[in-house]
């Protein structure tokens, strides 16, 4: 984990929902020479930063995807406009800890800091708050005195829910800071995170007016940044941003910028562009598509390891960014060059400028997702008719009412509007406000599938394409990332197929031809145990099946490198149909050759007769030899889908226990939990 690399350290509050942890490198030197404020760049100091700003107020996010740091943005954007508190709003990783107990005795009129704080892995910090929890845990005696918040981001379907809010909760009290209120947790397990935030928010908010004496304002949008056009630069000028991942990619004349283009160092904060030399469609299906893509780092220095994550960083559809551009009335000006300004010395921009408005749109904002209630509400005053402006409050007002006319419909940000305004663009709405409402486009994870110890310089993935129409939508919903992948596919091969969205696959300036994509490598936990003579369980349902191909192809590669003593594997995969969706069909049997007896493959098709069977089932069918090998040290794996198939598989699992050793359903629970805590349970699981 890089997060070294993070202390770039500018004063990062930043702009509304935009800066991605990954996008502050290339921040610095973007702030041009307009900046009218002067900021103070490279401090790690809190007291002297907020000493210099002026600021009596912090909101700290950990953050993996960019909810937390979005609802972050909100919150602190809110305290500012609302309560007039002057706030910076940054990642937790941005400031050194130690001054946090400072704050309240050396900041003139300090009141406090809110915490957004989401859970990951298994019950686990966020990379960014890795760190900071180090801290709390070993170094930190007091914060004694510090009035602080917080705001959990989880889902219930997880075994550890929200255990980092409420762990971060505990410790900070603990050691001796102060609550204001309860802390509020919001759970995408059940949908919920919008209305859990809006209804923790609206009590806090009453709290704070109470017992901190805080004044509310009109919210009125206030803008942090300052659209300045450029009608002196055209697209043409090679300093113009048409959308590369970021500042090294414009322009890279100096050696360094070229070496750093070739030879990284590859990080959240700068992508490797990575040609993809093989691609296909791996499904049998004329409406379920499934992407195996080969990325080459043959090229490049850039290493993985079994098990790693790919970060794919997408950009949107051709189709997303004509609607949303006529939305806006921005057809007409989609080439023009703008530059911006800062208008707050601690916010500064998530991508280069100057740059043109169909680049932001294309390639920094994540443009078609759902729509947040928080978001029709701050869009009211822009509404261009007052007929419009009622019908925004009537539709952002009530959960129920949003939830009907909104999300059950699948409606994304342009949808919504257009839709409400009856077809007529929104001409009023300040660019700016876009930019620090809607959420950055964040690059999307994926289970490496192949094997670092047989291919070395070539990272495989295998990602199901997102494009269905649910119920209660007249549309087709697609996933950015993944039509992307497909219509890469389809290119690639001279398919006649026509893919449901289409991408600029040349990026700009041709930057990504011939089929190249942005990505980095994350490091992850999940691996293999090292000695090879240990048996291993493998559960892997559908895309689940993507880092188990990894482990079988390093194990095939370890059998042919004459190691006999390849521990035993078991592997259950599960799909709809023997014929239609059974991924890596061919290559099993392959595979068996190669490991013989060593080797089981157990699946389960859901669908080719009358009742349904999972993986479950065929686990339970295996409960003596499942037992067996965990008895000889077997490491048990899961990889797949968090919200049931996960449940399930632990369950069954401590179903297993209890009937082959005899055990009651407590002793077995603290089996499985003994498993995890010395790694040889591991999930991966999305
Ligand atoms: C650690 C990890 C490993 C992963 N490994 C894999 C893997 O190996 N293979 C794999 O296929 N995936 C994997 N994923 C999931 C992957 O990261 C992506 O989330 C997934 O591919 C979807 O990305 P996308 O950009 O195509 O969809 P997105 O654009 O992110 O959309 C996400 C979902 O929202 C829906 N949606 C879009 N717009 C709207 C709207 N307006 N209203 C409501 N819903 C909407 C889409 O249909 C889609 O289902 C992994 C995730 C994690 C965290
Ligand atoms: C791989 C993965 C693991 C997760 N693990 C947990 C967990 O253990 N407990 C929990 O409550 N939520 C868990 N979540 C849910 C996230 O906390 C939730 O989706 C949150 O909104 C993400 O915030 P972020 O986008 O700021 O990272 C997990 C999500 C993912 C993708
Ligand atoms: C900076 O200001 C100068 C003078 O006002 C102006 O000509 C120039 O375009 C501005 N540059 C940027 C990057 O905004
Ligand atoms: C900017 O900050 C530096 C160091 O804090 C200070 O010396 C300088 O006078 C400041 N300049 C302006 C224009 O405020
Ligand atoms: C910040 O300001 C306070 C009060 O003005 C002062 O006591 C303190 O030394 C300052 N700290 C830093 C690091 O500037
Ligand atoms: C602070 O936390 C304690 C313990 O969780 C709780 O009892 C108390 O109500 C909280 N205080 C406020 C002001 O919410
Ligand atoms: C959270 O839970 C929902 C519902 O169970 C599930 O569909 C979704 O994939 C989960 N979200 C994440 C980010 O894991
Ligand atoms: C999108 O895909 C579905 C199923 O694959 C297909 O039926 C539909 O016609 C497609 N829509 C468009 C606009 O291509
Ligand atoms: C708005 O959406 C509704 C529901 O999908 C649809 O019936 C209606 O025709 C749409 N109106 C416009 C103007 O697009
Ligand atoms: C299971 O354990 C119980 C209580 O420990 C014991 O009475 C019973 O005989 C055991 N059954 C088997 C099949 O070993």
């Amino acid at each position: 984990m890089a997060l070294d690399t993070l202390d770039i350290g500018i004063l990062s509050v930043v702009l509304a929902a935009l800066i991605g942890y990954f996008a502050k490198d290339l921040i610095k030197s973007l702030l041009s020479s307009n900046d009218s404020t002067n900021v103070s760049t490279d401090s790690r100091d809190l007291v002297e930063v907020l000493n210099e700003t002026g600021k009596k107020a912090i909101v700290f996010y950990g953050s993996q995807t960019g909810t937390a740091e979005d609802y972050a943005h909100k919150y602190a954007k809110e305290l500012q406009t609302r309560f007039q508190v002057p706030t910076i709003c940054c990642d937790i990783a941005d400031y050194d800890f130690d001054k946090l107990g400072a704050l309240p005795s050396e900041v003139d009129g300090f009141k406090f800091v809110t915490f957004f704080m989401a859970t990951y892995g298994e019950g686990e910090p966020t990379d960014n708050a890795v760190d900071f929890f180090d801290y709390l845990d070993n170094e930190c005696d007091s914060l004694e005195g510090l009035k602080y918040l917080v705001f959990g981001l989880g889902n219930s379907t997880y075994e550890f829910y929200n255990a980092i809010s409420k762990r971060l909760d505990k410790k900070l009290s603990e050691l001796g800071a102060s609550n204001i209120s309860v802390p509020g947790f919001g759970d995408d397990g059940t949908a919920t995170m919008d209305e859990d935030y809006l209804a923790w928010k609206e009590s806090i908010f009453d709290v704070l007016k109470d017992h901190l004496s805080l004044e509310e304002h009109d919210v009125k949008y206030q803008p942090s940044i300052k659209l300045i056009p450029r009608p002196d630069l055209s697209i043409e000028n090679p300093i113009v941003s048409l959308g590369e991942p970021n500042s090294k990619y414009i322009n890279p004349t100096t050696e360094e910028t070229k070496n750093a283009i070739q030879y990284g160092p590859f990080d959240h904060t700068h992508p490797y562009l990575s040609p993809i030399v093989k691609s296909k469609e791996l499904f049998n299906s004329e409406t379920r598509h499934c992407i195996h893509a080969e990325f080459d780092f043959s090229q490049t220095n850039l290493k993985y390891s079994t098990g790693d994550h790919l970060a794919i960083w997408p950009s949107n559809s051709n189709e997303e960014v004509e609607k949303f551009l006529k939305a806006f009335n921005l057809i007409s000006k989609r080439n023009d060059v703008i530059g911006f300004e800062t208008l707050d010395q601690t916010v500064s921009l998530p991508f280069s400028s100057p740059i043109t408005y169909e680049a932001i749109v294309r390639h920094h904002l994540e443009i078609s997702g759902p729509v947040s209630r928080q978001f029709l509400q701050s869009v009211h005053q822009f509404a261009p008719t007052e007929e419009i402006k009622a019908d925004i409050a009537r539709i952002s007002g009530h959960k129920e009412i949003f939830s009907k006319e909104v999300t059950e419909k699948y409606f994304n940000i342009a949808d919504i509007l257009v839709n409400i305004s009856k077809g007529s663009s929104w001409d009023d709405i300040p660019f700016e406000f876009l930019i620090e409402s809607i959420p950055h486009l964040q690059p999307r994870y994926y289970s490496i599938s192949s094997s670092s110890l047989s291919e070395k310089q070539t990272v495989h993935v295998t990602a199901v394409v997102e494009n269905e129409k649910p119920q209660g939508s007249d549309h087709f919903v697609t996933g950015v990332t993944t039509n992307l992948l497909r219509h890469i596919q389809l290119a690639q091969s001279k398919s006649d197929l026509k893919p449901n969205v289409t991408y600029d696959l040349d990026g700009p300036r041709n930057l990504f031809k011939p089929f190249k994509l942005p990505v980095h490598i994350r490091r992850s936990t999940f691996k293999l145990p090292t000695n090879p003579a240990t048996p291993i369980i493998l559960v892997g349902p559908g895309t689940g099946v993507a880092p188990f191909r990894g482990f079988i192809r390093e194990k095939v590669k370890q059998a042919e490198s004459g190691n006999n003593k390849i521990g035993k594997i078991l592997l259950f995969y599960g799909s709809r149909s023997v014929n239609e969706d059974f991924l890596y069909k061919n290559e099993w049997p392959e595979y068996s050759k190669k490991l013989g007896e060593n080797f089981e493959l157990i699946t389960a098709f859901s669908r080719d007769q009358k009742e349904k069977i999972y993986v479950q089932h065929r686990m339970l069918e295996y409960s003596k030899e499942i037992n067996d090998l965990l008895q000889k040290g077997a490491f048990f794996y899961v990889c797949g889908d968090a919200s049931r198939m996960a449940r399930d598989v632990q369950a069954t699992l401590v179903k297993i226990l209890i009937a082959e050793r005899n055990i009651t359903e407590e002793i077995a629970n603290n089996v499985v939990r003994g498993f995890k805590t010395s790694n040889r349970f591991q999930e991966d699981v999305w």
